[in-house]
């Protein structure tokens, strides 16, 4: 009896843990915004739902350029397929910078039990002038924070937004 009270006590300390560990690792709350973009408290990309529920641009934009980019392989809204990770889950748990890595060089692990080849994009307009998009968007997927399909109510595209996209496309 004493032993089960043990064991369910340390069971709720270490689901406790791993909240806190998880809450961390993502921390996708926004912080701060700069002209239609949202930043957490250490300058990372990250979604924004406003008051009256609509997404921030960069989320909505990042629904669309994942679909058309990335869901043959990693399957429709970032949950994964056969072939390749879900990468709702890879936003939260590799770092921003590690994430953007993989995506501008690819990355590939063939061998006698596997052929596994992410893509180097460094070279595709259409992602690299998008790769905060797809991040952001993935990030809200990954806590649920925008259900599966089209968001809905989203904010309208900063000038800034709109000239920084003109510049990076050429
Ligand atoms: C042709 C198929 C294909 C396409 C298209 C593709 N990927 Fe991948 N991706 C893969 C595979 C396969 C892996 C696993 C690679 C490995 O085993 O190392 C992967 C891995 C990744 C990883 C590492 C995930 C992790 O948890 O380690 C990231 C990040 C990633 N892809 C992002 C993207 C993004 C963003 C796009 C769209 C711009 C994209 N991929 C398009 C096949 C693809």
């Amino acid at each position: 009896m004493r032993n089960y009270a043990l064991l369910l006590g340390t069971a709720a300390l270490m689901s406790i843990g791993q909240a806190a560990l998880a809450q961390d690792v993502a921390n996708t709350d926004a912080a701060y915004s700069e002209d239609g973009r949202y930043y957490n408290d250490e300058d990372i990309p990250t979604f924004n739902i406003n008051d009256e529920g609509a997404v921030d641009w960069l989320t909505y934009s990042g629904f669309r350029r994942y679909h058309s980019e990335c869901h043959v392989c990693h399957g429709p809204e970032g949950e994964g397929s056969s072939y390749a990770p879900a990468l709702k889950n890879s936003a939260l748990e590799m770092d921003y910078y590690d994430f953007v890595d993989v995506v501008v060089n690819g990355r590939q692990r063939i061998n006698a039990a596997e052929n596994s080849v992410m893509p180097s994009f460094g070279d595709n307009p259409n992602v690299m002038c998008y790769l905060d998009d797809i991040y952001v968007y993935l990030r809200a997927r990954g806590v649920e924070a925008v259900p599966r399909g089209r968001p809905g109510a989203k904010e309208a595209k900063s000038d800034v937004i709109r000239e920084d996209e003109n510049a990076c496309l050429g």
